[in-house]
């Protein structure tokens, strides 16, 4: 049997497929979101990532009109929640918020399942903001020109938390012990939500954590700040120094969490889910929360795929070889 190619039967199956699929992505993005979205948090419940998970998938589903779970899939240093995400569906359905950790875990991980630019598309940035340096409240320094010279005093007897290798404490922690000229013994955690549970029982001396995490329980008397980690002092904590005024410098660090989706989500979907993640970050009741905490809401410019885009590239650029040439050893 002889077969008889016809171009333009051919030509004419193709245009219907390709119609198909075109009509199909129109239609799913103008149904979306049609059911419940889960919002992956890479660290552990109640810590500072976890705090502004919720808020924000608690503004965006006012906004979406559907129903957004938070999931706390945590573990090496955010790169098991990350993971889960690259490899899910891209629909727009399984989304990451995440910060630093994003760019780091590139260097601290050398068999990465996924590729942090190439396997995920950027919805925008969310918050922005600063990091304390804290203790157990039976911590013995009264101040911080005492806290400078006891650590230095007392370093082999002294314990730091941190969430993981390349986490937003992690890197702080390796930074203030630079400028410090001091090493301590370093307490990895699946999250800063437990290290802090260790810092208000007293099993943990130290921790440098974002405010986000800090604020709350410094103000409820539960832990001790002795400084912030940042060039000046903070207006959610305006009565504890900057690090810079016991004439330390080299010490000044903002972390930003952003949003992402997995590679491949349709352009309509992510144009839905930046236009609500704008919508969040303008809205006063976001705002006030974040305040709260110690963080800002980035402004509306800034919760775009472009500056989250940069953002990213810049700490991948940055960050990467300070751990490297910190010592951190990749495994
Ligand atoms: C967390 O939510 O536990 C933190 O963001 C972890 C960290 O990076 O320090």
């Amino acid at each position: 049997m002889r077969i008889h190619f016809q171009p333009l039967s051919f030509l004419s199956t193709t245009a219907f497929v390709l119609c198909s699929i075109f009509f199909s992505m129109v239609v799913h993005a103008q149904e979306y979101p049609n059911k419940p979205i889960t919002m992956v948090m890479p660290y552990a419940p109640a810590g500072p990532g976890d705090a502004i998970t919720r808020l924000f998938a608690g503004s965006m589903q006012k906004i979406l009109g559907q129903q957004i779970l938070v999931d706390n899939t945590s573990g090496a240093s955010g790169s098991i929640g990350t993971a889960k995400v690259a490899k899910s569906k891209p629909d727009g359905y399984t989304l990451l918020m995440i910060h630093v950790s994003h760019a780091t875990n590139m260097a601290m991980y050398k068999n990465l399942s996924y590729h942090p630019v190439d396997d995920f598309e950027p919805i925008g940035l969310a918050t922005n903001g600063p990091m304390l340096i804290v203790a157990r409240n039976d911590f013995p320094p009264k101040d911080l020109n005492e806290f400078v010279s006891y650590v230095k005093a007392n370093q082999n007897n002294i314990s730091i938390a941190n969430a993981g290798l390349g986490s937003a404490s992690h890197l702080c922690d390796l930074l203030m012990m630079k400028v410090l000229g001091v090493k301590l013994t370093e307490i990895p955690y699946k999250g800063t939500g437990p290290a802090m549970i260790d810092l208000m029982g007293g099993q943990v001396d130290l921790m440098c954590d974002q405010t986000s995490g800090t604020v709350p329980p410094i103000k409820a008397g539960k832990i001790k700040a002795y400084a912030a980690a940042n060039k000046n002092r903070l207006p959610s904590l305006p009565n504890t120094p900057s690090i810079t005024e016991a004439g330390i410098k080299g010490l000044d660090i903002n972390i930003s969490f952003g949003l992402y989706a997995p590679k491949g989500t349709p352009p309509a979907v992510l144009e839905k889910l930046t236009t609500a993640l704008q919508q969040s970050v303008a809205d006063p009741e976001v705002k006030k929360r974040l305040d709260g905490m110690g963080i800002s809401a980035v402004s509306i410019d800034q919760a775009t795929p472009a500056a989250l885009r940069a953002h990213l590239k810049n700490e991948i650029d940055t960050l990467n070889d300070l751990l490297i040439k910190a010592g951190v050893q990749p495994n």
